[in-house]
């Protein structure tokens, strides 16, 4: 299996660009043996050339009206696939929202904060026809990218038919499926047993899993989320989970956001309302905030400093420095 592995890595690397004709092959994306298998749906398998134009979608600016932003513009692959951003930069939307990580979603049961889109294939329509995101529909998009560069042959090479709707929803998904993340400093300390974890990393740790806090309960492993819906109490005008529910009960319930590679995605919450772990630890630490949907276990939880310094130096250990440095997951034309 690791000699296949590595033969379709040299394969992808002296094959990068498609020329007409050229044979596909079928890839496997390494990800560590303490997370479950992945059930890629029929007709998506991954394949070196389904990754290789997924990625070059992800990359295009031709994907949006005014050729200026890319998926890559609000979810750059240093800031674990964030922008840094309190909310993506169009500001009319009532609903903006911080942008999030898009690591390892190849297992996520649903997409975004109401978890209303149940497929990646269905997820990329979504911002391409957005008013507040790329702004462009499909028709507009293909039309464009079908007389550039090597779309055309690519397509034909990954999926067998020339560049449509199916072919670029399921190339982002594959892309999106590749950005596995799980060889952070917990990841040797938790799952592989090495012996590099700090004092106060490993306190950060057990309160991070303890009755008291409470806090693994929904970030739970091995991908620091249970998927589920939550109010922490923050108080705004969106209404998350309200609006596919319609239910009062569920007003600003959010999903809970995935903990892994959290230094890097600042700032935090669904509107970018903290701009730093110490910020969200202390609002824990104060019970969090006031609306009456707020979840019983978010509490006041009387931290020493010396804790909350605990668990921050826990959340630090999170960080997957190879996954945002993977020259793999970089388009050749944006470096
Ligand atoms: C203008 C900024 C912006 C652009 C451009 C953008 N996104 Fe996003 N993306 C966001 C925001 C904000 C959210 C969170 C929306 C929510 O939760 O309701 C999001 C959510 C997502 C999610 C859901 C993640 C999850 O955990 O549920 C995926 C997948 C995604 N984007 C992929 C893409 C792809 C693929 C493209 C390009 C076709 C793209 N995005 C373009 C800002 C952007
Ligand atoms: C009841 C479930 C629940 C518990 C318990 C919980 N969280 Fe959360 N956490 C969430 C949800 C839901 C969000 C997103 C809320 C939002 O965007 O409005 C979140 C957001 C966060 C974020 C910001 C993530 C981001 O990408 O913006 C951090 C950091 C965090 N939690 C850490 C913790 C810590 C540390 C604890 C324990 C002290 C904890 N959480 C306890 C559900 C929970």
């Amino acid at each position: 299996m690791r000699i296949l592995v590595f033969f379709f890595l040299v394969a992808g690397i002296l094959f990068g660009c498609a020329e007409p004709g050229l044979q596909d092959k079928p890839i496997s994306f390494k990800q560590p043996h303490y997370f479950p298998p992945i059930n890629f749906p029929e007709g998506n398998e991954p394949t070196q050339f389904r990754f290789e134009l997924g990625k070059k979608l992800f990359y295009e600016k031709q994907l949006s009206k005014n050729e200026d932003q890319s998926c890559a513009s609000c979810h750059r692959l240093p800031a674990a696939f964030t922008d840094g951003r309190a909310v993506s930069s169009f500001h009319e939307n009532e609903f903006a929202r911080n942008a999030p990580t898009l690591g390892n979603l190849a297992w996520s049961p649903y997409f975004m904060s109401e978890g209303g889109v149940p497929t990646l294939e269905l997820q990329a329509l979504g911002p391409i026809h957005e008013k507040h995101e790329l702004a462009l529909n499909m028709e507009g998009v293909i039309d464009r990218l079908k007389s550039r560069g090597n779309y055309s042959a690519l397509s034909q090479a990954a999926y067998g038919r020339e560049l449509d709707a199916f072919v670029i929803t399921r190339a982002l998904a594959c892309f999106e499926r590749a950005l596995i993340s799980g060889d952070s400093k917990f990841d040797r300390y938790y799952f592989l047993k090495s012996n590099d974890y700090s004092e106060l990393e490993k306190r950060g740790m057990e309160l991070f899993f303890s009755e008291r806090t409470q806090c693994g309960s929904c970030h739970a492993l091995p991908f620091f989320t249970d998927y589920q819906f939550y109010s922490l109490g923050l108080e705004d005008a969106d209404i998350g989970l309200e609006r596919r529910t319609y239910s009062a009960a569920d007003r600003g319930k959010f999903k809970t956001p995935t903990l892994r590679n959290i230094e890097l995605t600042a700032p935090y919450m669904h509107n970018g309302s903290m701009s730093s772990l110490e910020e969200v630890v202390s609002f824990y630490n104060n019970g969090g905030g006031t609306r009456s949907t707020k979840d019983s276990r978010v509490k006041a939880l009387n931290f020493s400093k010396e804790e909350e310094a605990a668990l921050v130096a826990f959340l630090k250990t999170l960080t997957d420095w190879n996954f945002v440095q993977h020259e793999k997951f970089l388009s050749a034309e944006e470096d």
